[in-house]
């Protein structure tokens, strides 16, 4: 007599599974996936959410410069889109270990023997190149110190960030400065940015915006594998949850003020 047993398999070993069974081995070491193929001279750089938080980040920080150098009533603005800017830069984060070849962080991340190897010529290599990686890891650190100091920060007129409530005063007008200065920074590293992107195109030939945009870059390099769906699906909720954090929604409501004393008659 054959006794038929039926297994269950836990939902949380099944959502692991499906997030690490072999990716994050292709994220660590990209360079040992042989099963991609190669359309012609093309090979996929860039997936779909790197490049969409590429291009929503420059919209949204370029808002976040308008609203807080116009103020007053776009400081309301300025608020909700540094909260944007925090569900972009969690995901960037989270997709950095998910996401797809080239996405990954170990992949790209500026060890000195890489940066050596790039300035005397002899790296090889696709997506960001050492020195690249490492503008674009000061680009997103000081990015998160600038929402983070922003949640707490004030504008001494009407506007509190989200967390304000969390800090004494003085602490939040310590972290005010250090938003303001941040922000000069940054707008110097982007216009740095640019002026590097426009550099590789016009003097080494090498077309990196292009890819940004399609994706695709030409080359016979291997394609950029792993990322999957339940990967996005999980970033996407530790943005989520990210944004909910950052909003102070958590916090308990404020207590009603005092009821005004009442005018004598006379
Ligand atoms: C607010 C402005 C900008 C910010 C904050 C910004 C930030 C970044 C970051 C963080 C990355 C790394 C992407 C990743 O791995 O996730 C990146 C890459 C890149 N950005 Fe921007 N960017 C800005 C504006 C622009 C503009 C205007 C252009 C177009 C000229 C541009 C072109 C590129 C390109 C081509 C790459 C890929 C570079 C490579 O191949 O190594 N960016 N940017």
């Amino acid at each position: 007599m054959t006794i038929s047993r039926s297994r269950t398999i836990d939902p949380v070993v099944l959502l692991a599974r499906s997030l690490f069974d072999g990716h994050l081995f292709r994220c660590l070491f990209s360079f040992k996936d042989k099963k991609i193929t190669m359309s012609g001279k093309k090979f996929r750089l860039w997936d779909l959410p790197t490049r969409l938080f590429h291009w929503l980040l420059v919209m949204t920080m370029l808002a976040a410069v308008v609203s807080g150098q116009l103020g007053g009533n776009l400081m309301d603005w300025h608020g909700r889109i540094g909260l944007l800017i925090l569900g972009l830069l969690v995901f960037r984060l989270v997709w950095g270990v998910l996401g797809s070849t080239y996405a990954c962080f170990l992949q790209f991340f500026p060890t000195p023997s890489r940066i050596r190897a790039y300035l005397s010529g002899e790296w090889q290599g696709e997506g960001h190149n050492p020195l690249g990686a490492l503008s674009v890891f000061v680009l997103l650190g000081l990015l998160t110190a600038q929402v983070v100091t922003g949640l707490f920060a004030n504008d001494d007129i009407t506007f509190v960030g989200p967390l304000f409530e969390l800090v004494n005063k003085a602490m939040s007008n310590r972290l005010t400065s250090v938003h303001q200065l941040i922000s000069n920074v940054l707008i110097g590293l982007v216009v740095l940015h640019i002026a590097a992107i426009g550099f590789y195109g016009h003097f080494k030939k090498q077309k990196l915006l292009k890819p940004m945009i399609t994706g695709w870059k030409e080359g016979d390099a291997v394609s950029a594998s792993g990322g999957n769906f339940v990967a996005l699906i999980v970033a996407l909720l530790i943005a989520g949850a990210a944004i909910y954090g950052g909003s102070g929604a958590w916090l308990p409501e404020p207590p009603p003020p005092p009821p005004a004393a009442e005018t004598p008659s006379w």
